[in-house]
């Protein structure tokens, strides 16, 4: 994939997991830059511009959506996140109230804490991580209201109660040693795009972020990029008319 949206020299030190993003030993990430590639070329095929809803349905402990939070401040409005693992909503919960004052305040005050126990640099450095993304949400026009709830989304039901439409969805689903989908299915990925219909409408736009073995093939739906980096593939895709 050749970036449109953010050079080589980007620098996303301060995105690092587990300096003021949470990480915990199970739960992967997601490089920064690739994260804000896909959401910006989301929003080339969205309608809408602004005011975007967003659900991760395999959220895990939330990083993606927090790293899209903090790089588009005034351009999301409503974060969706769900997962099977009550662990993983619990991390995400955390880890998305770092979009809030109070949640970055608070852990202002862990980090503080932390250097005053063991004075150490990497503590120091998260300090001034704590600082830039004050700075973020400072000049953010309204703050994106956050919602995180447990659903396997190998099951039709868990969406079909929900009441809310997503502008974008945006997913890095397991695969590899890490983590490893939970539930029945032969066909994973394609019975996952079954199951979120509820939640889209004509103009959403969703990007399934996986690697080679797993195979899209949903007549539901239409292409508009298949993106290849390293051992991951990109699908973005949108209801058919
Ligand atoms: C690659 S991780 C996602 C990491 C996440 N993007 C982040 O930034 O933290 C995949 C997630 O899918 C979840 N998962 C596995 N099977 C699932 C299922 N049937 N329904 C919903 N989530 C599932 C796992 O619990 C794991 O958290």
């Amino acid at each position: 994939m050749i970036y449109k949206y953010y050079n080589n020299n980007e620098n996303f030190e301060h995105f690092a997991c587990g300096r003021v993003i949470h990480g915990k030993a199970g739960f992967t990430n997601y490089p920064v830059r690739i994260a804000g590639e896909v959401f910006k070329r989301c929003l080339e095929y969205s309608n809408k511009k602004d005011g975007i809803t967003i659900y991760d349905p395999c959220c895990g402990g939330g990083y993606l959506l927090t790293v899209l939070g903090l790089l588009n401040p005034d351009i999301i409005k409503n974060i969706y996140g769900s997962d099977i693992s009550n662990e993983a909503i619990s991390l995400a919960r955390e880890n998305l109230s770092l979009l809030t004052f109070e949640g970055l305040l608070k852990r202002k005050q862990q980090i503080n804490d932390l250097i005053a126990k063991f004075n150490k640099q990497s503590h120091k450095d998260a300090l001034k991580s704590v600082e830039v993304f004050l700075n973020i949400i400072k000049n953010r026009k309204i703050p994106p209201q956050i919602h995180c709830f447990i659903a396997d989304i190998l099951d039709k039901k868990p969406l079909e109660e929900q009441d809310f439409k997503t502008d974008i969805l945006i997913t890095d689903v397991p695969y590899g040693n890490l983590v490893s989908w939970s539930g029945e299915s032969d066909n994973t990925i394609n019975q996952l795009l079954d199951n979120v219909i509820p939640v889209l409408h004509k103009n959403t736009i969703l990007a399934i972020s996986t690697d080679k073995g797993q195979k899209i093939k949903n007549d539901l739906f239409v292409r508009h990029e298949k993106l290849k980096i390293g051992k991951r593939v990109i699908y973005i895709l949108q209801l058919k008319e």
